[in-house]
């Protein structure tokens, strides 16, 4: 599990189900939401946050992101992630390409671990490089 012990990932999974429950979604009735495991051990929740303009919506992952990066953190070692529609759990929920390249630009997408879960048992972990290879990072500038 990649230095993830289990506790941890169900921690996770549950801190982001929580999170979940926050989402505002009028528009799309898609609930999401998103643990963020910081290297040391501080956990930042996400939800998405919908507009009617549609355009500004927030996914979760980025919600999650922009308060650990604007609360002063850029270290991050996992993100758990789930959703469905009204917030039932059946499938994984896996992140969308802008909130891919988000995760490109604060983490090391070798070890940076994704856990997608469609229930507190049931889970995925990938790397950032499975979700996006040959990424654009900040090393290319
Ligand atoms: N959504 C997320 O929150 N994260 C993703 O990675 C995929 C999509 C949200 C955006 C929108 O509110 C709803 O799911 C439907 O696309």
């Amino acid at each position: 599990m990649a230095g993830l012990s289990e506790e941890l990932v169900r921690e996770l999974i549950e801190k982001a189900i929580e999170a979940m429950s926050r989402a505002y979604t009028p528009y799309s009735r898609h609930k999401v939401g998103a643990a963020l495991l910081t290297a040391d051990g501080t956990v930042y929740t996400g939800c998405n946050i919908e507009n009617v303009a549609f355009t500004p919506t927030n996914c979760a992952e980025r919600t999650a992101f922009f308060k650990a990066v604007s609360e002063g953190c850029r270290d991050f070692a996992a993100i758990a992630v789930v959703g469905g529609p009204d917030g039932i759990l059946s499938e994984e929920c896996p992140p969308c390409g802008v909130c891919r390249q988000v995760m490109m630009e604060f983490c090391d997408p070798e070890t940076f671990q994704i856990i997608t879960a469609s229930g507190p048992d049931a889970w995925h972990i990938r790397s950032l490089k499975e979700y996006l290879p040959m990424g654009f990072g900040p090393d290319r500038l």
